[in-house]
């Protein structure tokens, strides 16, 4: 699914920036370009980093071995 359709970024583009160390619309939008023409997928693009974020620490925590 296309987020920023300015810039033709998706959501898998998202995540692999995520997993590359994005952290904030700023490292998408200096990344990717996102958010940077109309601006009107900045909150979709929060919201799709912040999943992704959450998906990676989930992950970290499942690898983790228990006590
Ligand atoms: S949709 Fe992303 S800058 Fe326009």
């Amino acid at each position: 699914m296309y987020v920023c359709v300015c810039m033709a970024v998706t959501e898998e583009q998202i995540h692999e920036a995520a997993r590359r160390g994005a952290r904030t619309l700023n490292d998408l939008r200096r990344d990717l370009g996102v958010a940077s023409e109309c601006g009107s997928c900045a909150t979709v693009a929060r919201h799709c980093l912040k999943d992704a974020q959450e998906m990676r620490q989930k992950a970290a925590k499942a690898k983790r071995p228990t006590a």
